[in-house]
């Protein structure tokens, strides 16, 4: 067993961490406050190809692993998670989905733009009625011949606003549950599609998160991805991947507030000495950085474990309890560590403290993933 990095591996890992210092940190406060998407941040990343990480190179991916994006997405999510929850939309939920499942046109028409970071994606499958019971789709895609009616409301969607390419999942054959939904490919200029109202959230306040409306938005059948039926099977083998960006974004906020305890405690001076000489202090920072190293390494099997091409639908939703569940305590206790200091904004532990409740619950609650991990622990 090696626990080494390619030169490749840490060559992102150190691209992402700069990139992250120069071009996130300086205005993360701000947009945090005003709800500000991060735009031209998004722009560079794409530039870097980090839109498209995983990609193949023949559809304009960077064509990288797995451990890469696990790499990218924690170094991102130290300083701001806001951008790294569209990074890990547009890569494992938008372009793998296509990559995977899509025709050679769809990849050819929407794969490609989104791997170079031209165009954003979205994923659609929450509804107000459907959260973790995700099978209960209420929105519609009526079959006419040549193209789907969709009609219904999406919500929670990551990307609401600054996306242009939309994967929606949809209900065509009621009678068959599961197996009579489908997964379209909806543009934003079709007409009937509607970008609804924008969320005011606790956390991840810079990704702009909508409602979406869809009034009889004709989709050509071209676009449905995978056979008639196939879009529940598409969500949730789609979401597997996605549990290890968002395992990633979470050890990515536990490991940024502990990098930000860690300075603070042996600067901070209290009791006539730096507060790292504390038992106090030295007890949670040994928890935290346990915590964090155990997330680490769940995340970084996951994505080895998807690279080896083998099935990774239980340890991506361990990775994705483990380190959503740390990154709760770790942030905690950064605030702690740093006192009155830390309930301010300037300080930056209080906004990763509210960041970090958010990936407890998207791409599936802790207890959506204690349901994955139960059923398959059970198995045979
Ligand atoms: N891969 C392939 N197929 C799978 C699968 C997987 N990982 N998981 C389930 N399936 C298949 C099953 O085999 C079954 O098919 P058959 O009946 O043909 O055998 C079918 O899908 C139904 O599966 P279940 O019976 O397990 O379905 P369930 O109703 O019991 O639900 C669940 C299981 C795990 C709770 C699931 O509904 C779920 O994951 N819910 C959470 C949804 C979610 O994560 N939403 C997040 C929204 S996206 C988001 O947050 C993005 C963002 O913006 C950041």
């Amino acid at each position: 067993m090696l626990f080494q990095l390619t030169e490749e591996q840490k060559m992102i890992q150190q691209a992402m961490r700069d990139f992250a210092q120069t071009e996130l940190l300086p205005g993360v406060i701000e947009r945090d406050t005003h709800q500000k998407f991060p735009a031209e941040q998004i722009k560079k990343l794409g530039d870097l190809g980090i839109m498209g990480l995983m990609v193949d190179p023949k559809y304009d991916g960077a064509g990288m692993d797995t451990i890469s994006y696990v790499l990218a997405m924690e170094e991102l999510s130290k300083v701001d998670a806001s951008t790294s929850v569209c990074v890990s939309v547009n890569n494992s939920l938008v372009c793998y989905g296509l990559e995977k499942f899509g025709s050679e046109e769809q990849k050819e028409k929407y794969l490609k733009p989104l791997a170079r970071g031209e165009k954003i994606g979205a994923f659609c499958l929450s509804e107000p009625e459907a959260g973790s019971d995700a099978t209960s789709q209420k929105t519609t895609a009526e079959d006419k011949g040549d193209y789907y009616l969709l009609n219904g409301t999406k919500n929670w969607i990551t990307n609401g606003s600054s996306a242009s390419i939309y994967l929606v999942i949809a209900q065509t054959n009621p009678e068959l549950g599961h197996r009579g939904i489908n997964c379209l490919i909806v543009e934003r200029d079709m007409p009937g599609f509607v970008v609804g109202t924008k969320e005011d959230k606790m956390g991840i306040r810079g990704s702009d998160t909508h409602t979406l409306l869809f009034n009889d938005v004709k989709v050509p059948k071209a676009n449905r991805v995978g056979e008639d039926g196939f879009g529940f099977k598409f969500a949730m083998q789609t979401l597997a991947g996605g549990r290890i960006g968002i395992a990633a974004q979470a050890l990515g906020i536990a490991s940024g507030a502990l990098e930000l305890a860690l300075a603070y405690s042996k600067q901070r001076k209290a009791f006539g000495t730096e507060i790292k000489n504390h038992q106090a202090i030295q007890f949670k920072l040994a928890d935290m950085a346990t915590e964090v190293e155990a997330a680490r390494l769940l995340c970084l099997k996951a994505a080895w474990t998807k690279d080896q091409g083998l099935d990774y639908n239980l340890i991506s939703a361990q990775a994705k309890l483990y380190a959503s569940e740390i990154a709760q305590r770790v942030t905690n206790e950064a605030v702690q560590i740093h006192g009155g200091y830390g309930y301010v904004k300037e300080y930056h532990v209080e906004r990763m403290m509210r960041d970090a409740k958010i990936t407890q619950i998207y791409e599936g609650t802790s207890e959506v993933q204690k349901i994955v991990i139960s059923r398959e622990v059970l198995k045979g």
